[in-house]
């Protein structure tokens, strides 16, 4: 696996573009598979999860281009209704292929998806909806046999938690079904918006996509369409935290601010002096960051659950104690063992975090945890003294488009050596 070398205490300057959002890429890929013909979608960012998702859409029987941060996907030759494991692993949201095969083919076969890297994130909110529009659903060898005799018939769903995948697996369900389904306590995320948004212009009837409640008039079918993926609003609040933790002053285009909207006060309580304008975000950070008094992650529009750990690096070198509480995940503390060897000070108490914050950490050898975790130790690397050596990097690419380039393009020493790299260079240094 490769790894990033990153000499600290370079400040990040100059602006950068925001890549397309990989949360609303992933479930807009996927109903591709309900929408006949062919769809173009712009702004896909190039990330390995965008892979996974294509290598499943040709699977399926769709015929996929890439052109640049194009997807052209044609699903007129959809003929497989099964997921291998294979594939479904690659990737742990490929769940939401579930509502969208169901929807063109009346069956599904998929594998529970695996392992445990941030929770044990279940699935059950998605299978009891599923069964709600009269999917009958068996277990056999850890595969999900889905099979709908009839039409799925609209329904009502309450949500017990505004779950981001069970509200986007019931639109896509729910948009050619019969009749009308109503969700109640959906999830408000931008990207469940987005996701509404492709489905309408394909023909959908879909309303207060973006409120907690969804109301989704079935429709006899989809047919392809253009749309452009949102910016991404976590790899925007990375950067920007990247610029806050190295005394920096950035500016990001192509964001939608009212999506980084709920991030922003956290940068102002820190001593950042952040401006908004029009697509623009700019934030300029103080001599030396303030610590914040409580950030609680909950669902949009609160404090989102995947800017934690970037934000959580950022504390440990704030002045003061911060107090972070996790609310969405159960396991998303992976980074604070590695937090802890480059010297800052956290303590956990179940879903709580105590940081407090120290003058300066200082590079180490570490391993990546997951996607937003390796983020954190990347931005914590950057304002470090001394050289951090971060393993196990292909976490970050599922996220990250051009991670490394970005980042040095606004003046950070980073170099990221793949395997093969390694391997020639081994080979170069044991020869010489
Ligand atoms: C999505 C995002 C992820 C983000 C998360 C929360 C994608 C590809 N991923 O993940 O980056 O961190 O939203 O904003 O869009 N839960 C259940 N049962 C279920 C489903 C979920 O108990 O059937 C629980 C999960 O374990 C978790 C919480 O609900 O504790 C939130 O999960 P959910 O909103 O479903 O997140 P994802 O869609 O997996």
């Amino acid at each position: 696996m490769g790894k990033y070398i990153i000499e600290g205490r370079k400040k990040m300057i100059g602006e950068c573009d925001v890549q397309g959002a990989k949360n609303s890429a992933l479930p807009i890929l996927a109903a591709t598979v309900l929408a006949k013909g062919t769809c173009v979608i712009h702004n896909c960012p190039k990330l390995s999860d965008i892979v996974a998702t294509i290598n499943i859409l040709e699977y399926l029987g769709c015929k996929v281009k890439r052109e640049g941060h194009t997807v052209i996907v044609d699903s007129t030759g959809v003929n497989r209704h099964d997921i291998p494991d294979k594939l479904m692993h690659e990737m742990r949201s490929s769940i939401v292929f579930l509502g969208a095969i169901l929807g063109r083919l009346g069956k599904a076969s998929l594998s529970m998806p695996g392992g445990c890297e941030i929770g044990l994130r279940p699935i059950d909110l998605h299978l009891e909806a599923m069964r709600r529009f009269g999917v009958s659903i068996s277990e056999e060898y850890a595969r999900l046999e889905c099979v709908c005799e009839k039409k799925p018939v609209g329904t009502e769903i309450a949500l017990s938690f505004p779950s981001v995948g069970a509200t986007e697996n019931i639109m896509l369900l729910a948009s050619t079904a019969t009749g009308t389904t109503t969700i109640l306590n959906a999830a408000r995320e931008p990207e469940i918006s987005d996701l509404a948004d492709f489905l309408n212009r394909s023909g959908a009837r879909i309303q207060g996509a973006g409120e907690g409640v969804i109301v989704i008039e079935g429709v006899p079918e989809l047919t392809a369409c253009e749309h452009t993926v949102i910016p991404d609003r976590i790899v925007a609040a990375t950067y920007l935290t990247a610029a806050a933790m190295t005394n920096g002053s950035i500016t990001l285009n192509n964001v939608i601010p009212a999506h980084v909207g709920p991030v922003i006060p956290v940068f102002e309580e820190a001593g950042c002096d952040v401006c908004i304008r029009g697509r623009n975000i700019q934030l300029t950070a103080p001599p030396r960051l303030s610590c914040v008094r409580s950030v609680r992650t909950m669902p949009y529009p609160g404090f989102p659950t995947d800017i934690q750990a970037p934000i959580m690096a950022m504390t440990t070198i704030a002045e003061g104690t911060s107090v972070i509480i996790e609310t969405i995940f159960e396991s998303r503390y992976k980074h604070v063992s590695e937090l802890l060897r480059m010297g800052a000070k956290i303590r956990v108490d179940g879903r709580m975090a105590v940081v407090e914050g120290v003058q300066s950490l200082t590079g180490a050898k570490l391993v990546t945890p997951d996607l937003r975790g390796g983020s954190a130790l990347v931005l914590a690397g950057l304002a470090a003294r001394g050289v951090t050596e971060l393993s196990a990097i292909k976490h970050i690419d599922r996220g990250y488009e051009d991670f490394e380039k970005t980042l040095s393009a606004l003046g950070a020493e980073i170099k990221r050596i793949d395997d093969e790299d390694e391997a020639y260079r081994k080979d170069y240094e044991s020869a010489v």
